[in-house]
């Protein structure tokens, strides 16, 4: 009895550690109005993903702003450009939008920002692209995000 019940201990320890696991994703963003990633993977096992964005440049937040926005790869443009009218007091995002998955802060040179979102938001195999929203950022600054690699 007291074996069984080890056991049953034991394999729901394992499985609670399954259940939790935080995959940590990291991209830098420069004065070239760049990514430095065109392609971020998440694993298949993991729960969450918590993304952090660095800002390596000097300019600032209003000249070379880059937030670090996730949408299917559908919704992307028209995210992008609506939120373009939502302005740089919404950090070019509109407020409420459903067809965000996850964004980060909007920051500049020298700064750092993250986000955690759980992976529940997302589809194995799914089409997913991220974008910085900064006005005339978009067109340019955009990667895929994979999902279940
Ligand atoms: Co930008």
């Amino acid at each position: 009895m007291l074996r069984t019940s080890l056991l049953a201990a034991a394999a729901l320890l394992l499985s609670t550690q399954l259940q939790a696991k935080t995959c940590e994703l990291n991209i830098d963003s420069t004065d070239q109005m760049t990514f430095g990633a065109k392609e971020l993977t998440v694993a298949a096992d993991c729960t969450e993903v918590k993304l952090t964005l660095h800002h390596v440049g000097k300019l600032a937040k209003n000249v070379m702003g880059h937030n670090w926005v996730l949408t299917k790869t559908a919704d992307y443009q028209p995210v992008a450009s609506e939120g373009m009218k939502a302005g740089a007091d919404n950090d070019y995002l509109t407020p409420g939008d459903a067809r965000i998955i996850a964004h980060t802060a909007l920051i500049g040179g020298g700064e750092t920002t993250s986000v955690t979102f759980p992976v529940s938001k997302l589809e194995k195999g799914g089409d997913y692209t991220f974008f910085c929203s900064f006005p005339g950022h978009w067109a340019v600054m955009h990667g895929k995000l994979v999902f279940g690699g």
